[in-house]
């Protein structure tokens, strides 16, 4: 199925640009010869030569990453929410260390982050490179959908962003070996950046419809809470990231540099922004060089070129930057998450979304129409199917008191009401008027909590198998093995893997139990397994 969409974008993507080709022809009757055909077609022998040989599903690791240093409610809210929806435990970074640092925001904590990561991902061997590694911040995180969903959003969302760089770039993509790895979550306001910088101006446009927040969808509005109400997400976010390790390795390796200049900021997500702004301009300048002045030219003419309007004076240093880099050049592989379909960023999103139940059709208008979503507009219809067709919320293989057959529509999801969008992860990161208490006002919303204990006691007792599968087509399916095989809380990453460093739930979790299970049946205690 995932193979034939993607043949039928590209070849989608041809017959646009074959279109181009024999208008400016016939228009212009003359010998300009159009690059592009002779890459194209060994690009789409390659394609087909990839599908389809794989007899069985070959084996890769999923690590699930997040940094924090101490015990504290909200990330065992996390580690719970990921036990019971199916991730591998958590590699918790940089766990155990103070950040004091009064100069740097949260003490240096989310410069950390990026050492700790880093460090982490250079112990990890190459056979670990197209590994997946999920990353997202300790204390304001809950997973809410199956690791399948997610996983498969991550293939998708690479996919179709490959159509648009495809478009965009024609055979300099295939060129250049420009392709989507990593995926960053998204939000409507461009921070801690202005305006005039290339992270800011040089974000690719956002996928979603132009007109998904209705008519005045990107611009602005009179709403002095929250000005960002009718902006399509554009901007990185750095709170969820998922990407390839051998990617991430290069990314974080790019990233340590520019800490020793940047630290200043203290935020990691300045520096991520930064790269990810680097690369936009990067893309452009190897855009306009292959094309040359008479693609450039017949681009104009096709509207092929990108309308964002580069500063000259960037180009110029991006350029000199990327010819002192090792491989010449500033491509990650990185991009966005337009329609928070891995996660959705709360922050300038507050009015957006609501815990929705999609078997009940009057709260869903209801949840519509106070927003002023007119039924013809209307993007929640059926549940999408790659959460439907996963795994029910509470089908365990040991599931006395659970309601085991409920399906993923009986249940109260977190839902993006302009999208229809289920984001696989929510990051509460919404802090104005007082938000960040929405991790407590919450946490009984999401479907779970009331049957926490429950869960987390069943799956101790789930075998060890794949998360999921998935892949981009036939060739690149593979069976999602857990990293990380314990169960019952997270292991400290700063070592090797052994039993000294696995950090127990009952212990790390023990003074939270009423604020985490709400049941007074008092703290959680790991059940014998036998
Ligand atoms: C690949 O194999 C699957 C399962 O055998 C089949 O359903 C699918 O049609 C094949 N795809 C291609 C492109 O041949
Ligand atoms: C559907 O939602 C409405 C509004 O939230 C609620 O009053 C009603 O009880 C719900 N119906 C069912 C069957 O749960």
């Amino acid at each position: 199925m995932s193979s034939k969409t993607l043949r039928t974008g590209i070849k989608a993507a041809f017959a646009h640009q074959r279109k181009s080709i024999l208008l400016f022809i016939l228009s212009w009757c003359c010998l300009v010869l159009y690059i592009f055909l002779p890459d194209h077609e060994e690009y789409k022998a390659e394609l087909s030569q990839n599908s389809n040989h794989t007899a069985e599903v070959p084996p890769a690791n999923f690590h699930l990453l997040v940094p924090a240093s101490k015990p504290e409610p909200n990330l065992c809210k996390l580690i719970l929410s990921a036990a019971v929806t199916g991730y591998p435990a958590p590699v918790l970074i940089n766990w155990g260390k103070a950040f004091e640092d009064a100069q740097y925001v949260e003490g240096g904590s989310h410069l950390a982050k990026i050492t700790g990561i880093h460090d982490y991902l250079s112990q990890l061997g190459p056979d670990e490179d197209e590994s997946l590694v999920l990353l997202v911040d300790g204390f304001d995180v809950w997973m809410q959908l199956r690791p399948q969903t997610l996983i498969d959003r991550y293939f998708d969302i690479n996919r179709r962003a490959q159509e648009r760089l495809d478009h965009r770039l024609g055979h300099v993509a295939y060129n250049h070996g420009i392709r989507q790895e990593i995926v960053f979550g998204c939000q409507k306001r461009c921070w801690p950046w202005a305006f005039e910088d290339p992270p800011c101006y040089a974000a690719p446009e956002s996928s979603l419809p132009g007109d998904i927040f209705g008519p005045q969808t990107d611009t602005s509005v009179e709403d002095e809470a929250n000005p960002y109400v009718k902006y399509r997400p554009r901007y990185l976010n750095s709170g969820v990231g998922i990407g390839t390790v051998k990617a991430m390795r290069k990314l974080f390796k790019r990233a340590i540099t520019l800490l020793e200049t940047e630290r200043n900021m203290g935020s990691d997500q300045y520096i991520f922004s930064h790269i990810l702004g680097d690369q936009e301009v990067w893309r452009e300048i190897v855009r306009r060089k292959t094309r040359g002045r008479l693609g450039e030219w017949s681009d104009g003419i096709f509207s092929r070129r990108p309308k964002i309007v580069f500063n000259e004076e960037h180009v110029k240093e991006v350029g000199a930057k990327a010819a002192e880099q090792e491989d010449q050049n500033l491509e990650f592989g990185l991009g966005l998450d337009y329609g928070s379909e891995i996660g959705l960023n709360t922050v300038f999103a507050e009015d957006d979304t609501a815990w929705l139940t999609w078997s009940n059709d009057s709260q869903l208008r209801a949840a519509e129409k106070t927003r002023g979503i007119s039924p013809e507009a209307s993007r929640i219809h059926d549940l999408a199917p790659d959460i439907s067709q996963t795994i029910p919320p509470f089908g365990t293989s040991s599931s006395e008191d659970l309601p085991s057959w409920t399906p993923w529509r009986d249940v109260s999801l977190f839902t993006n009401v302009w999208t229809g969008t289920v984001p696989a992860i929510i990051h509460h990161n919404a802090h104005r008027d007082g938000r960040k208490a929405l991790r407590e006002t919450w946490w009984d919303r999401i479907w779970f909590q009331k049957y926490a204990r429950g869960l987390y006691d069943a799956q101790m007792f789930e075998p060890i198998v794949p998360i999921a599968r998935s892949g981009y087509d036939g060739a690149t399916q593979r069976e999602w093995w857990p990293s990380e095989t314990g169960k019952g809380g997270a292991r400290d990453g700063s070592g090797e893997a052994t039993q000294e460093r696995w950090v127990r739930f009952d212990d790390m979790c023990r003074e939270y139990h009423e604020e985490i299970f709400r049941d007074g049946e008092g703290p959680w205690e790991a059940p014998i397994v036998q």
